[in-house]
């Protein structure tokens, strides 16, 4: 039995999410996987209600009683410090020490990229977004704060450690998948500290993976780049904040936000499992959010629970439904969420 947390958050959270977990659900049936789903109630109005983002015992728990977490987002305007985002989804990423969100983005349909040429050419994007070190460690404080002096300090760090395990899942994931370049993106040039770290390791682990292209960019060349000619690249290692910025960017490149899924992992632990987006409350309650990243999650989770059959099943349901056109409005179609997840069910109840 696989055992599944569910935390639809806030906002489209909740929509993405209910549609990811009927399609995970009849992926399961399908194939055969017991698992169970039970859901937490993580997010805004938990904490609006109780003043309580997350506690340390419900970290505990959710660590020991579940294989593997799927997120919808959080955010809500009504929470403007964004600190039930932060205690609850970065709260996670660190104490799970899940320290690979691996962020793929993938042209399913040559209409899907905004990139005029590029409609017909392969883009495949693969960024692996270290995740629990750099700007987000929060380590610093406001000085003379609310005053005209004030002092903010938001420190970086980069341990070797931290490093080291990055860049090796980004190569030991290349060489698995036959991809031929892996790029470093940084900002050597202006932070030599950590440049000359992240370069002298990303040298060092890759000297052992004959055969794969190794090159490193600046970040500000590379978000030029991604729009001049995404097909350059394949495999993408990055530190947290450029990591963040740069899934953004590739997700748009092919079809937007919508579509685009994550995977927060640490080999051979549990996982979290989330779109790339937020909770999106310009369309919240809408029913018109595109469910896709979330069901794409999903299927990222269907391999790690150990079923790459109902990986297969569930992405080859969502890129059908695209073909099928499918759509929702971001995708420039009419249907709403329900109806695309519901499509997609029933596409992988027939699979
Ligand atoms: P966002 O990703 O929520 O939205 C950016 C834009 O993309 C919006 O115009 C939105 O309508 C559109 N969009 C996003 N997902 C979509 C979908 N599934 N279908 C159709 N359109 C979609 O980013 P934001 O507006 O900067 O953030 C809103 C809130 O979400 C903030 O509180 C932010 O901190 C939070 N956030 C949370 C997560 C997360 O929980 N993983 C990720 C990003 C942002
Ligand atoms: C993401 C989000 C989060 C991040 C926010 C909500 C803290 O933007 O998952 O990409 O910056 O990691
Ligand atoms: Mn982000």
């Amino acid at each position: 039995m696989k055992r599944v947390a569910i935390i639809p958050g806030d906002g489209i959270g909740v929509d993405v999410t209910a549609e990811a977990v009927q399609v995970l659900k009849a992926a399961a049936a399908r194939f055969g996987l017991e698992v169970s789903f039970r859901e937490w109630d993580l997010g805004a109005e938990r904490y609006l209600r109780e003043g309580v983002t997350i506690r340390d015992e419900e970290f505990r728990e959710l660590a020991e009683t579940s294989d593997g977490i799927l997120l919808g987002a959080l955010g809500d305007p009504r929470v403007p410090s964004n600190v039930h985002a932060r205690d609850i989804l970065l709260g996670l990423r660190f104490k799970l020490d899940l320290y690979v969100n691996f962020r793929p983005s993938l042209l399913l349909h040559p209409s899907l990229t905004p990139l005029k040429g590029f409609e017909e050419r392969a883009i495949r994007l693969e960024i692996f977004r270290e995740n629990t070190e750099d700007l987000y460690v929060d380590l610093g404080g406001r000085f003379r704060a609310d005053t005209p002096n004030e002092v903010a300090i938001q420190e970086s760090i980069h341990t070797r450690y931290g490093v080291e395990r990055i860049v090796r899942a980004a190569f030991e994931h290349a060489r698995a998948r036959g991809r031929g370049r892996v790029t470093l993106v940084d900002k050597a040039n202006a932070m030599p500290s950590a440049g000359a770290l992240w370069r002298r390791v990303f040298r060092e682990v890759g000297e052992g993976f004959t055969g794969i292209d190794r090159d490193m960019m600046y970040v500000d060349a590379v978000a030029m780049d991604l729009v001049r000619r995404p097909d350059r690249y394949e495999v993408i290692v990055t530190s947290n904040l450029f990591g963040d910025i740069l899934s953004d960017l590739a997700a748009e490149l092919t079809g937007g936000l919508g579509l685009a899924p994550s995977a927060n992992i640490h080999p051979g632990r549990i996982g979290l499992f989330e779109p790339v987006h937020g909770s999106a409350p310009d369309i919240a309650g809408k029913g018109i959010a595109n469910p896709l990243g979330a069901i794409r999650s999903a299927a990222l989770l269907a391999e790690h629970l150990g079923s790459l059959e109902m990986a297969d099943a569930i992405e080859a349901a969502a890129r059908a439904s695209i073909l099928e056109g499918i759509r929702t409005p971001d995708l420039g179609g009419t249907a709403s969420t329900e109806e695309v997840g519901g499509w997609i069910t029933e596409r992988v109840q027939r699979a």
